[in-house]
């Protein structure tokens, strides 16, 4: 008889990741493919999945230990500090972001792990999209961003016309409308807002028209790059884009920022002289957040800076962990879709040639095999 496969699932260990790799419901469904199940013991429980919940879908629930002894595959939402533990032919599934940290796919493959990465899942492939795990939290994150500014804003988000009359929509613009920022304007307009959205690529500019936001204009000529992203704009294209978009942040309560160019720093959209022009009580969100800066002048991620001028300046930091139930449920189903191709006749099986493989699997039999990867590991080193 063929022994059955064992999905390992960690509690994550980051600071504020409330996340989980694995919900009670996928578990179930796993467990009823024959695979075997290890869950440790808290793993779901900033999530509100509680152990007993794990249980009750076919898992043991263990110890830390026992899920890095236990298992054959090892499911994450972050790359877990502990990864050391791994041992050789074991495999790690996760959002590991080896493009900035390329050292983790070096360790991985000296300790002849197989690492797998859901953020290099080629996003074209129509049968990739079950799988797409930065949709699926960039979604989230769209949303939380609209709650976020609603939240911090000090008026209504809708129009209410109330016995003390009536108070007028908040008017709010969108930068950057990929997937995060298409659900943070639909989510401000199931919220009344007024919204404006803006990107550079002509095909999301199509996209938040058909949401029945308003497209900013200006005049800015359009700049798609490869598999649906946008490219980085010349110098001149960015100052025209600026001194537009300069005189037109102004008129806006509330602005989210979701720009980024993929291995690029995210393009800084929203000045400090457009944050002094803003109305004090405004609020900005800026979903682009990094240490080396996003998309607004002076956000630092996790954290509330409010202006001289009274104006709020939110970077965003970790929003799909500040919904985590949604956020682990949907990233759930990434991890199964994916298992399930991963896995073929009760074992992972790598396939190079398949496209999906050949995006996500970063280390394999001791080498770093993703090109990407293994492009930033080879310059480490010399
Ligand atoms: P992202 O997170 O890389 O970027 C967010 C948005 O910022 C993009 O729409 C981009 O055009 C915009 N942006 C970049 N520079 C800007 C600037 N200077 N000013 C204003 N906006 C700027 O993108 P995300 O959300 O990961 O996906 C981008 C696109 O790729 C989306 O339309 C998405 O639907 C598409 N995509 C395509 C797939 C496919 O099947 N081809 C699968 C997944 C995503």
């Amino acid at each position: 008889m063929m022994t059955a496969i064992t999905v390992g699932v960690l509690r994550e260990l980051a600071a504020g990741e409330r996340r989980v790799a694995l919900t009670p419901d996928v578990t179930a469904r796993l467990a009823g493919t024959g695979m075997v199940v290890l869950v440790q013991s808290g793993a779901g429980s900033a999530a509100w999945f509680p152990d007993e919940a794990y249980a009750a879908a076919g898992a043991s629930v263990v110890d830390r230990g026992a899920v890095y002894a236990g298992s054959d595959v090892i499911v994450c939402v972050r790359p877990p500090g502990d990864s050391e533990r791994l041992r050789e032919g074991q495999a790690l599934v996760g959002l590991l972001n080896p493009l900035a940290d390329p050292g983790l796919a070096r360790r991985l493959a000296e300790a002849k792990v197989t690492g797998v990465s859901l953020d290099l899942l080629p996003r074209t492939l129509s049968r990739a999209q079950s799988m797409d795990a930065l949709t699926s939290q960039a979604n989230v994150a769209g949303y939380k961003a609209a709650l976020v500014a609603a939240d911090a804003y000090g008026g209504y988000f809708p129009m209410l016309m109330t016995a003390a009359g009536t108070t007028r929509p908040a008017r709010v613009l969108v930068l950057g409308a990929g997937v995060a920022g298409l659900q943070a304007i639909a989510t401000c307009r199931r919220l009344g807002a007024q919204v404006t959205g803006y990107d550079v690529r002509a095909a999301a500019r199509a996209d938040i028209a058909s949401t029945g936001a308003a497209v900013l204009d200006l005049a800015v000529p359009t700049a798609e790059g490869e598999a649906g992203y946008a490219r980085e704009l010349s110098d001149a294209e960015a100052r025209a884009q600026q001194a537009a978009l300069d005189a037109a942040t102004a008129g806006f309560d509330a602005v989210i920022t979701t720009a980024q160019v993929p291995g690029r720093r995210p393009p800084r959209l929203v000045t400090a002289d457009a944050l002094a022009a803003m109305r004090p009580g405004s609020v900005v969100v800026d979903l682009a957040a990094s240490e080396p800066g996003g998309n607004v002048e002076g956000s630092a991620p996790g954290q509330h800076v409010v202006t001289d001028r009274g104006v709020t300046v939110i970077g965003a930091g970790n929003l799909p962990a500040a919904v985590p139930a949604a956020a682990s449920t949907a990233y759930a189903r990434n991890i199964a879709a994916l298992l399930g191709h991963l896995i073929r006749d009760g074992a992972l099986a790598v396939d190079p040639a398949d496209e999906i493989d050949a995006g996500v699997v970063v280390t394999h039999d001791g080498d770093v095999v993703q090109p990407q990867v293994r492009g930033l590991v080879e310059e480490d080193r010399s």
